[in-house]
């Protein structure tokens, strides 16, 4: 069976604060063991969540740079989210895309620097509402997984994120039809890709809310959710837990 994953991604968001209140949800958390629940605050708050939280919440990052050191002023290495005790990694959000020029070929390498630490890269993969239109959502989906061809990635240690751009921050998810079938395209592909691509939890992405999120779960082929906003609030974080761990 794949494991099921609620992961927070709390972009700029989050005080030391906020971290207190999902501390304190971390100690109450009760959950099947076969879902990981996941908090990816802002690299500063990173040390008071190794603190803070309960062993039954893990802590995620962001990003990483694809170097385990070096002259890079402002980026944050696999090296340093280990010692912070991050499970896993975000790479290749469309926003870091966007916002940093990151390429394919960077993304790569950020999993293979996170693979090597032992973190478990969750990798951003979602076409924007122009080439949806234009029908070529598959081909850009296809592009954006190619990098899984690297023989040193290791396709056992990896969570794949499909996130419509257009859905993100939208208020409104895909439509399941929309997800189902694109998260059936994700496994073939990654069946030509992995040798254990049916264990590869995949991830949808994108306006994910308490009523919105039960549906969600027992979508085929969605083994749980990356979720932005609703992932501020310990009453919205919770529900979302509560969804996937019921499919359980
Ligand atoms: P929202 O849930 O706020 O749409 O963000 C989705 C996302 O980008 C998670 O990485």
């Amino acid at each position: 069976m794949v494991k099921k994953i609620v992961a927070g991604n709390w972009k700029m968001n989050g005080s030391p604060q906020d971290i207190q209140s999902f501390a304190h949800y971390s100690q109450i958390l009760t959950k099947p063991d076969q879902l990981d629940a996941i908090i990816c605050p802002p690299f500063p708050l990173l040390g008071e969540a190794k603190q803070s939280f309960h062993e039954q919440l893990l802590i995620g990052a962001q990003d990483c740079h694809g170097e385990l050191a070096g002259a890079h002023t402002g980026d944050v290495s696999a090296q340093l989210l280990q010692q912070m005790c991050c499970s896993y990694v975000i790479v290749g959000h469309s926003e870091r895309r966007q916002d940093h020029a990151e390429t394919d070929v960077m993304v790569g390498r950020k999993i293979l620097a996170a693979q090597e630490l032992g973190i478990t890269p969750i990798f951003c993969i979602g076409e924007q509402m122009d080439q949806r239109r234009a029908g070529r959502w598959g081909d850009v989906l296809a592009q954006q997984l190619s990098i899984l061809r690297d023989e040193k990635i290791d396709a056992g240690m990896l969570v794949v994120a499909y996130e419509p751009i257009w859905a993100i921050g939208s208020g409104a998810r895909a439509e399941n039809n929309d997800i189902v079938e694109a998260h059936g395209f994700i496994r073939a592909q990654l069946a030509s890709l992995a040798n254990n691509a049916s264990k590869i939890a995949i991830l949808y992405g994108g306006s994910v809310k308490p009523d919105n999120v039960v549906e969600l779960s027992q979508l085929a082929d969605v083994d749980g959710a990356l979720v932005g906003g609703a992932s501020l609030k310990v009453e919205d974080f919770s529900q979302l837990v509560e969804a996937f761990g019921a499919t359980l």
